[in-house]
């Protein structure tokens, strides 16, 4: 139907920051309030697509019509993520931890006269490069997100043949995006740039999906 152009197809979207645990009452997280992937997963439901929402810690409801999944970890959203495959849409806007702590306390790390701990940190599988990476379960479309603070389209079109995806919307963190619901964005494409204006972060939403769904019915 016209007003569901992406019935039929599947999307699997993650959102919010990961937590990682340090100990059972400690963690290493990421600023993030997820609600820029949650507008998104929202708007292709919208759209009649099959979403699924992988979400790290977030204070927020499940949209309607979309299968949430809540993790935790960067470990966890991986595996979520791979277990959602295979899916025709990719939207990865997770702000996932670069590292996590290598070897988790078991019990809670007590405060005393030896000082603080050091924490040994090791790196993160990247589940946006991993998705985009050629193989019979990529996505049709995958799309990330590059969180800048200086010299956006650049550093975006970088991150876009480094993981290997499709589009990226980059966007200026500068100032107030963090928990806002307004938010600046440019879409970079293989081959352009364009400079969304600033909006919330629905709109913003309603336009990526839009934008899908042509992709969809006419494939650049
Ligand atoms: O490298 P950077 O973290 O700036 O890239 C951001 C993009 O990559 C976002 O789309 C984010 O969701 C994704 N990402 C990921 N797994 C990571 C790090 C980033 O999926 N470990």
């Amino acid at each position: 139907a016209a007003g569901r152009p992406l019935k039929g197809r599947k999307a699997v979207v993650t959102a919010g920051p990961t937590f990682e645990p340090i100990d059972p009452v400690r963690g290493l997280t990421n600023r993030s309030s997820g609600k820029q992937g949650y507008a998104i997963a929202a708007a292709l439901a919208e759209l009649g697509a099959e979403v699924t929402l992988v979400s790290g810690p977030t204070a927020l409801a499940a949209p309607t019509g979309v299968t949430r999944i809540d993790v935790e970890s960067a470990l966890e959203m991986q595996a979520a993520t791979q277990s959602a495959l295979p899916a025709d849409i990719a939207v990865l806007s997770a702000a996932v931890a670069d590292w996590r702590v290598d070897i988790i306390a078991g019990g809670k790390i007590k405060k005393g006269p030896g000082g603080p701990p050091t924490l040994a940190l090791i790196e993160n599988p990247d589940i946006l490069a991993g998705v985009a990476a050629p193989g019979p379960n990529r996505p049709a479309l995958v799309i990330g997100f590059a969180a800048e603070t200086t010299d956006l389209e650049a550093n975006a079109r970088a991150k876009l043949s480094r993981k290997g995806c499709d589009w990226i919307l980059g966007n200026d963190v500068s100032d107030d995006v963090f928990g806002s619901d307004g938010n600046a964005v440019l879409l970079v494409t293989a081959d352009r740039t364009e400079t969304w204006p600033r909006q919330s972060k629905t709109a913003i939403a309603r336009a990526v999906a839009a934008r899908i769904a042509d992709h969809f019915k006419a494939p650049e």
